[in-house]
């Protein structure tokens, strides 16, 4: 062995420093110091000097982030405090009873605080540190053993290899999730699809199998991110409750989840549950619930542990988001756009508290990779608001007698010829007057974002085309009453009522006009930029692709859209009609946002997160966006304006964090009507 030069030795050492530094600031903190450049090339100097001088290289190096060799099996290990399971709560009713058991056990007079966390749906590990630095990792197994996945876990940024302290506790083992986030679950899957690879179900089922592989280099390329929970043994550090060893643990650099509370009595653990509940779909992870601790390490102790759970926690579960059913048939939609979307008539199943009976299947492709048949046995999962939709069939189900799904070659509607461009996913019928496709123009024209008409629903609409009354949304400003009561029970007074809701809506603003005309790829977004940008609608009508294209968030697909939509002359025709008919378009400086509004706020970006009490998010949007601002999803050294609503989570923390300037709605809404 040569020896190494201390000179060498040194600069490794504080090259190691630095880049754990480094990384406790970029995947804990969120909180960069040093730029990505510098990083890597940090990193690259290390990994050199650790070639060229093997003796260097330590196991909780950070270049050990990037995998070491593969394994052929999996050790095991026993947990020295087994790694126990929580019992569940699906009501208030069964998280008073949890409390009432817990007072009655603690014969105690003192009042009973809790800390709250959000249930991580993820994988749990065990992060076992001597010293300082993480000597083995292992998966929870069966609660008394786990299977040891150290070099795996440690290619998991966000886990730290040494902790943050020149006093390290003897031992501590640290307990935690590690998980997937929605984004980077659904480019993993992406990736895998594009490669002819199996994706993966859900982020839990990814995080799980990119854990357990015995080539933890694989691992390493997988997005996992952990957060912190709990603690097995511990030499050397004795936190009093629950909130202290969280703050412990934060300290010594784990990452915590932000969202957990601490010092909580049993009605504030109810109302966070709400709060929690409602901020999930915003979250940019899975959780399934809420975990309540009391918060006392003595009293948990008192209160012991039954066989496979403790007595001092409970799960407070959110309804499951997806669930398992069967496929009855296989209908084809046809969408306002043509698209034929393959819709999944299910034996309805309750996911989430909603009954769901249908869910998309997307496009041909999709049913193809999904190989979902007629008859199948299925997982359908629902996510915030969005529309249900079949995650994967359950082959072993099959009984032989389900059917492979076909394209029809024809329009289900209007039987004419569909076709399916080459760089496309949707297969189109290409008859522009097939009833299905103008039904929906008119109700999109109709709904909430653009005219608006109060009573206008699908079952009107179908019945105007089905009857020849409308064939484009022109032709609605031309009915009359006595068109309305030719339809089904539709009485004179409800007739004069819808009459008087389309008069009404004459008047209307240039967004909601563009939006109102179902252009290709024009959502209400696109909709505000070039209202902002062209002011009125001839100048929109007229202006050049390139001119289009060079308005910020608008791209060369959607201004080639635009363009093909107002060259076509049966559009023009129905937009003088419109005017012909008494639609008439809101001068910009008449409707609320000015022209020199627009510029008020450019340059600037914002953040929205929580929920705001006089506004919804898209408008809260809308208003930044025609004032000239940018929206975007996550807070960054770029943000300029965080607005925080009602229980703002994470995006909040880390706006604090990085020294943001945090909006709340009164500022925020003082700041657009001063723009
Ligand atoms: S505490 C004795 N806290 O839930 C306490 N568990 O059903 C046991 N989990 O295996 C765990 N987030 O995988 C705890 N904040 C959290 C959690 C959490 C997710 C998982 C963990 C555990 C399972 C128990």
């Amino acid at each position: 062995m040569t020896a190494i030069p201390p000179d060498i030795a040194e600069r490794a050492e504080t090259l190691r420093e630095a880049l754990h530094r480094a990384n406790y600031r970029y995947y804990v903190l969120d909180d960069p110091e040093i730029s990505d450049a510098e990083y890597d090339r940090m990193l690259r100097e290390l990994m050199d000097l650790e070639a060229s001088h093997p003796d260097l290289k330590t196991p909780d190096s950070p270049t050990a982030r990037v995998g070491a060799p593969p394994l052929d099996k999996f050790g095991t290990a026993a947990h020295s405090v087994p790694m126990l399971s929580l019992d569940n709560g699906f009501s208030d009713g069964e998280i008073m009873d949890f409390h009432g058991r817990v007072q009655r056990l603690l014969e105690t007079d003192e009042p009973i605080f809790y800390t709250a966390e959000p249930k991580m749906d993820g994988v749990a590990v065990e992060l076992v540190y001597e010293a300082g630095r993480l000597v083995m990792a292992t998966t929870r197994g069966d609660g008394v053993t786990g299977e040891v996945v150290t070099e795996n876990v440690r290619t998991v940024r966000s886990a730290p290899l040494v902790l943050l302290t020149d006093s390290p506790p003897e031992l501590l083992e640290v307990r935690g999730e590690i998980f997937m986030a929605h984004e980077r679950f659904k480019e993993l899957n992406r990736r895998r699809t594009e490669k002819g690879e199996p994706p993966f179900a859900n982020p839990r089922n990814a995080a799980a199998g990119s854990l357990r592989q015995l080539d933890s280099k694989i691992t390493a390329k997988r997005p996992l991110e952990i957060f912190c929970y709990g603690a097995g043994l511990m030499r050397g550090l004795s936190p009093e409750t629950q909130g202290k060893l969280l703050a412990d643990l934060k300290a010594l650099g784990f990452r915590i989840n932000p969202l957990a509370r601490s010092g909580l009595d049993i009605e504030g653990v109810l109302e966070f549950y709400r709060t929690l509940l409602e901020e999930r779909s915003g979250l940019d992870y899975e959780i399934d619930g809420l975990v309540i601790k009391v918060d006392r390490r003595d009293f948990q102790e008192r209160l012991g542990a039954k066989s496979r759970s403790p007595r001092w926690a409970i799960a407070y579960k959110f309804a499951a988001l997806q669930e398992t059913t069967r496929i009855r048939s296989i209908e084809v939609q046809v969408g306002r756009t043509g698209a034929l979307t393959p819709v999944a008539r299910l034996a309805p199943v309750s996911v989430g508290g909603v009954t769901v009976s249908s869910a998309t299947l997307h496009n041909e492709d999709e049913v193809r990779r999904k190989d979902v048949r007629e008859g199948d046995a299925v997982l359908v999962q629902r996510a915030g608001d969005v529309i249900p939709e079949v995650v994967k069939s359950i082959p072993s189900q099959r009984d032989g007698s389900e059917k492979v799904f076909e394209m029809p070659k024809d329009c289900p509607v209007c039987g004419s010829k569909v076709e399916r461009a080459p760089e496309e996913a949707a297969t189109r019928c290409i008859n522009a007057e097939c009833p299905a496709q103008v039904k929906g123009r008119i109700r999109h024209f109709a709904s909430k974002a653009a005219f608006d008409i109060d009573g206008l629903g699908e079952k009107l609409v179908n019945q105007l085309v089905e009857k020849g009354l409308v064939s484009s949304f022109a032709d609605l400003f031309e009915l009359g009453q006595s068109d309305f009561e030719a339809l089904e029970r539709m009485g004179s007074k409800s007739s004069a009522n819808l009459v008087s809701a389309i008069n009404d809506r004459r008047k209307i603003s240039l967004e909601r006009f563009l939006y109102a005309l179902g252009i290709r790829h024009v959502g209400e977004n696109v909709a505000i930029l070039l209202a902002t940008r062209f002011g009125g609608l001839d100048a929109v009508m007229d202006a050049p692709a390139e001119e289009i294209e060079a308005v910020e968030g608008i791209g060369p697909e959607i201004a080639r859209s635009i363009r093909q939509f107002f060259d076509k002359e049966e559009n023009r025709r129905v937009v003088r009609r419109l005017m012909e008919g008494g639609v008439m378009i809101e001068p910009r400086d008449q409707a609320d946002e000015t022209k020199e509004g627009a510029e008020a706020l450019a340059g600037k970006t914002f953040v929205l997160t929580g929920t705001l009490s006089g506004m919804t998010r898209n408008e809260a949007k809308a208003h930044i966006q025609s004032r000239g601002g940018r929206v975007t999803g996550s807070v960054s050294g770029n943000t300029d304006y965080v607005v925080a609503g009602e229980s703002a989570g994470s995006k909040l923390d880390k706006a604090r964090k990085l020294g943001v300037r945090v909006l709340a709605e009164d500022e925020f809404l003082q700041m657009i009507e001063e723009a």
